[in-house]
This record gives C-alpha cells, structure tokens and sequence, in this order.
C-alpha cells in the first residue's frame, strides 16, 4: 500500500457519496463503516487483557499523537476540559492568577480557568479570524497589570473552528510580559502554523477527542500535548489523583483525568485514517472558499497557519432567515456561537465594562456550513448552489 509521505500514514480511500445524497452536517456513521471492525477487534484485545484503565493502547496513542504532531510528549486525559484544567493546576496556578482567554469560544474554556481556580480575563477577537486579538490581549494584560487583585499569568489562546490563533503575536506578547501559553486546540487537531502541527505550535496544547471532533472517539476524550516532556510527567501524575510513580502516595493534588484504555484505541484507530480523512475536509473547504468568496465574509487565515477545517464558519448576514432557507433546500447549518461568553450569566463577574465587540459581532452572524470527510465534491458544490440561491432571493 502507498503510503503518505508526510505521516506515514496508510492512504486510505475516503468514500464520496452521489451528487443528491442527503447531506449531514456531521457524518459518523459513513466513517464507522471504515473503522468498524478494526475497533471492534480493539474491543476483543481489551475484554481478554482486562486493562480497562491503563492499557497498552495508553501509551500507543501518545506515542503515536507525538510522530504525528511532532510534540514531545503527550498525555490522554478524559475530555478536552481535563485537558486545559490539568495544565493550569500543573502550573500552580490558583486563586488571584489572571488567565487571558477569548470571548468568543466554547464555555470550557472559561470553566476551565475557573476549575482551576483563577480568574478568567476576556480578551476581544478578530472577526475577521474569529480568533484572538493580539492588541487587545495587549490591553488587558496592561489592565491587569494596573490592577493589585490579580497577578496577569498565562494566556489561552483559543484555535476556533480548526484555525491556529495567531502564535506568532500571541507569542511576542507573552515573551514580553513573562506569561505561559497554555493553548486550547479543542477544536483544531490537524490545524498547522508555521510548518508545524497543533500540538507542536505551542509550549503546552490541550485537544479534545469528543465524537464530532475532527480526531473524535466514541465518547469523551481529550490530550494535552507539550514540547516539554518533564511536564509531561508531571500531568501523568495529576491525572492519577497527584500520585507518585507507584500511584499510591499523592506528592500533589491532582484529579481523575484518565482516559479509558477502550477510548485511546478508538481514537488510535481512527488517528490512522486521519491524513486521508484530512485532505477531504482540505478539498471541500477549497470549493466552499472559491465559490463562496465575495458572497459571504469567509474566515481569513492567521499568518502563517493551515486550518485544520474542523468547522467551516462563515460570517453571514440574515443568519437566521438565510438558514431557514437553506434548510429547506436540505441544507444543514449550525451556529458556533450565539451567545459569547461575556454576556453568560455564569461568567457575569468577568464581563468587561467596555464590553467585547468583536465577540458580539461574531455572535451575531457565525454560520457553520456541512464539513466533513464524507461529503462528496459534488455535495459541497450543492451547498455553494443553495447558498447563492438563498443569498440572491434575501438581497
Ligand atoms: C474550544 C473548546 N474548548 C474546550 C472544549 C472541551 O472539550 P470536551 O468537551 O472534550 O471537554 C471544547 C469542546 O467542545 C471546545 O470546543
């Protein structure tokens, strides 16, 4: 069998459905028809060696999350929260510390921070990226500073729909006010900046494995992976309650952040269809890009950065008629997010006063288009018609 030059991966062959197949926003079941007996076989192995927590398939998913993102070391944990939570505790970080995160991201961002016990600043995004915006991640840490309550410590910048933020100028900033980069790549395993992997931009990056992730399980799951493998060490302990090398005497506070033995070999299974399953969702984002420029405001790419396409999301205007529209033309959308977290009533004691307006911009007309590996060329240019269609009949 051929194989891909740049993972060594096995080229797999991705199915492409007819031109008037129904289209799903997300699609598991058409890639389950690929990995299906291989994960079945996985189930076999680990009901005969009994290893639930703590199998083999552990270790043979971080090594093999290590050769493909070029990270040091990696660790599975049970969920993507997990994987940005341990981090923190791992820093020490607690009570009075400041972490920068978006505004415009997914709740476990914020939760995360506050699990962790420290305080959460918002910081404003890019529309035009979606991502975090490295002046006014500027601005905040020189607010923080000001303040005597809060000591400005780490920032987590957040990859949003699959687009590596922008690390070169989060990075300067960071260097220039001593703070840690924690990143959340929940969103964008097989994103890259730079030549180099999500998993690999940053010092410390912590994923999620949740089943419509670009590299999902069948349930919960999440890694975080790091340039610095005695870090590394350090999470493994905090995973298993803080313990030592013997797990029994806890030498710090730590949590249960395992990840089952049954769930590494799923994501493991499906890590070696990844690449393949990759340049699918590369090329149904070049015919949504080429087609859709000028009619809809497209995600601009960070500098230096591939998007890892774990979402297609688009700036539209109308967003709730022109979906209505295009869901009666078989069309699926989804809106990532509605509501940025500044105006969330669990998150209210950090809105800042002079408010985000970038994250309310992009409340206001996020639209998620189908993206996946299983969509055909022929159906991505089905959603292009539809939306041309919608878009003329709402001028
Ligand atoms: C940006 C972001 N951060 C963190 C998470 C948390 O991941 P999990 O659901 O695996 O805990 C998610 C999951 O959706 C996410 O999108």
């Amino acid at each position: 069998m051929a194989l891909d030059t740049l993972t060594g991966q096995e080229n797999v062959v991705i199915p492409q459905p007819p031109a008037d197949a129904p289209i799903q926003f997300f699609d598991l079941k058409a890639q389950q028809a690929l990995v299906r007996s291989k994960v079945e076989a996985r189930f076999t192995t680990i009901l005969d060696h009994g290893r639930h927590i703590g199998g083999p398939e552990v270790d043979e998913l971080e090594q093999k999350l290590c050769e493909f993102t070029g990270a040091a070391d990696a660790v599975a944990v049970g969920s993507g929260t997990q994987a940005l939570v341990m981090p923190l505790i791992a820093l020490g970080y607690g009570h009075g510390d400041a972490v920068f995160i978006p505004g415009f991201t997914y709740n476990a961002t914020a939760n995360a921070v506050l699990l962790a016990g420290a305080t959460p600043v918002f910081v404003d995004v890019d529309p035009a990226t979606f991502n975090m915006c490295p002046i006014d991640l500027e601005k905040q840490i020189k607010a923080v500073k000001a303040r005597r309550d809060l000591r400005a410590r780490a920032i987590m910048p957040v990859d949003l729909y699959g687009m590596p933020a922008d690390y070169h100028a989060i990075g300067q900033v960071a260097d220039s006010y001593g703070l840690r980069i924690v990143a959340d790549g929940a969103q964008s395993f097989g994103g890259r900046q730079s030549g180099k992997w999500v998993g690999a931009i940053a010092e410390i990056t912590g994923t999620s494995f949740y089943p419509t992730k670009a590299l999902g399980g069948y349930g919960d799951g999440g890694a975080i992976m790091t340039t610095d493998k005695d870090f590394a060490e350090i999470l493994r302990s905090i995973r298993w309650h803080g313990t030592d090398a013997d797990r029994k005497i806890s030498v710090r506070v730590g949590i249960n952040g395992r990840c089952d033995s049954i769930q590494c070999a799923i994501v493991s299974e499906k890590l070696d269809i990844f690449q393949a399953e990759r340049t699918r969702r590369v090329s149904i984002a070049a015919i949504y890009e080429e087609r859709l420029a000028g009619k809809v405001e497209l995600q601009q790419a960070t500098p230096g950065s591939e998007h890892g396409y774990g979402l297609f999301t688009v700036h539209v205007e109308g967003r709730d008629t022109v979906r209505a529209q295009l869901s009666e033309l078989g069309i699926p959308t989804a809106i990532y997010y509605d509501t940025p977290l500044h105006r969330m009533e669990a998150y209210a004691p950090y809105n800042p006063a002079e408010g985000l307006p970038g994250c309310d911009a992009c409340a206001q007309s996020a639209m998620s288009l189908p993206m996946h590996p299983y969509l055909s060329d022929a159906q991505a240019h089905r959603v292009c018609d539809a939306l041309e269609k919608v878009l003329g009949s709402t001028k």
